[in-house]
């Protein structure tokens, strides 16, 4: 018995040692064709089949319908996107266009382009201006969703209606090579947001776009963003947490070696005051940043209350832990250079701040550098002084 087990067992395995070859499909497709019916019945074939499997899109630029690619397959797979696909038919009311769901062993690569078209979706679109149950909702880009071993490289996302990149759940998920591309005016087009995910790394990317760079949402653990330029923009975030009765806990976030230019914040973390739940954002750490004409370099804000929707009196209940900001230089747009508004019910706990030299040239100068609620440890020079200055209200948001 257990000698007939063995052998066939063997048998097997030398089985799919023969067919262990990566099984290719392409797309063929007429140039500016719709491709989404296609996509999905080779992305489905290719996810049942037993070992490894690619699928080629290749170089043209076709149309592409809402489109969900969901696992589990059978076997790690591979899309290589040469081409570019842009975004087709009314997907308005959707979460998304492109969705890349429950996969394990992904990779998406090959230069190629996701045009979302956004242009005249922004300019009907008006979340940015109210409360978010009032506005008509517009599809995410690219959508990863509880998505594990995975490696994302060398792709464009451009003119997203909504976020471009939202990726939740992932665990492993390794992003690099990202071009990301809207105009400064586009609103809502945050580059790359992470939520709910372990062990996501952003490197050697560049995003220009209307709203966050990098947002980073509840929920995130050992998030690594690294050598990432950004500009236009608002800059690389964290947060905003508190909003939502749910979240979960924030830990471990390395921001390392990323430039920041023409942005209107450079790296920040926001809470909202009166928040909906008591979580803790903890072990989070920026180093390396250089920073060209940012509109508000270094922030931490716990009165994040933009259209008023909260109660400013009372105070932030996520807890701010182990915070540092070291080697940060360049110039500041404004003034307020360095802002740590910490919670007066929870101030901010080990907070480190190292080789600070952030310049400000305008009439109204020299930079300021103002605390509340936070005594942080000081190590190496700072320009402006740490906590020289007297708080004062933040701009409407
Ligand atoms: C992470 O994912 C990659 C595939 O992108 C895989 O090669 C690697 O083994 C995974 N690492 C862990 C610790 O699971
Ligand atoms: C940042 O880049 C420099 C080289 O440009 C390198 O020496 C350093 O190790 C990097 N820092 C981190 C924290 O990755
Ligand atoms: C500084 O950045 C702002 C956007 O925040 C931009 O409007 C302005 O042109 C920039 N200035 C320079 C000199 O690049």
């Amino acid at each position: 018995m257990g000698v007939h087990f063995g052998i066939s067992v063997l048998f097997v395995v030398c089985l799919l040692g023969l067919s262990a070859n990566a099984k290719d499909f392409t797309i063929t497709a007429p140039p500016g064709s719709d491709i989404t019916s296609l996509l999905l019945k080779t992305f489905n074939e290719a996810c049942q089949f037993p070992t490894k499997s690619s699928v080629l899109i290749p170089k043209g630029e076709y149309k592409l319908r809402q489109i969900e690619m969901m696992g589990p397959c059978k076997a790690p797979i591979r899309i290589t996107l040469q081409g570019t696909v842009k975004a087709d038919g009314n997907v308005n009311g959707n979460d998304y266009w492109v969705a890349f769901r429950r996969i394990n062993g992904f990779k998406l690569n090959g230069g190629g382009v996701f045009d979302g078209e956004g242009n005249a979706a922004w300019r009907a679109n008006n979340c940015h201006k109210m409360a978010l149950t009032q506005c008509k909702k517009l599809p995410i880009s690219i959508r990863f969703d509880f998505v594990t071993d995975a490696k994302i490289r060398g792709i464009t996302s451009m003119d997203s209606k909504n976020f471009h990149i939202n990726v939740l759940g992932a665990r492993n998920m390794t992003l690099e090579e990202i071009t990301i591309i809207a105009p400064e005016e586009s609103p809502n087009t945050d580059g790359i947001h992470v939520g709910r995910s372990v062990g996501v790394q952003i490197i050697n990317s560049n995003i220009k776009t209307g709203d966050d760079c990098i947002s980073i949402g509840d929920g995130t653990r050992d998030l690594l963003v690294e050598r990432v330029t950004c500009g236009p923009g608002h800059g690389i975030s964290i947060g905003s947490l508190g909003l939502y009765v749910k979240e979960e806990d924030v830990t471990g976030i390395r921001v390392v070696n990323c430039t920041l230019i023409n942005t209107d914040n450079g790296v920040r973390i926001k809470t909202w005051p009166s928040a909906a739940c008591s979580t803790t954002a903890s072990g989070i750490h920026f180093e390396n940043i250089i920073l060209k004409n940012v509109t508000n370099p270094i922030l931490i804000d716990q009165e994040y209350c933009p259209w008023n929707r909260c109660n400013k009196n009372k105070p932030s209940t996520i807890k701010l832990v182990d915070i540092s900001f070291k080697h940060i230089r360049g110039t500041s747009g404004n003034k307020d250079a360095v802002k740590l508004l910490c919670s007066k019910g929870f101030p901010c706990k080990n907070v480190e701040i190292g080789d600070i030299d952030i310049k400000y040239t305008g009439a109204d100068g020299p930079a300021t550098f103002q605390c509340s609620n936070v005594s942080p440890t000081l190590m190496g020079t700072q320009v402006p002084k740490a906590c020289s200055s007297p708080v004062t209200k933040l701009p409407g948001q």
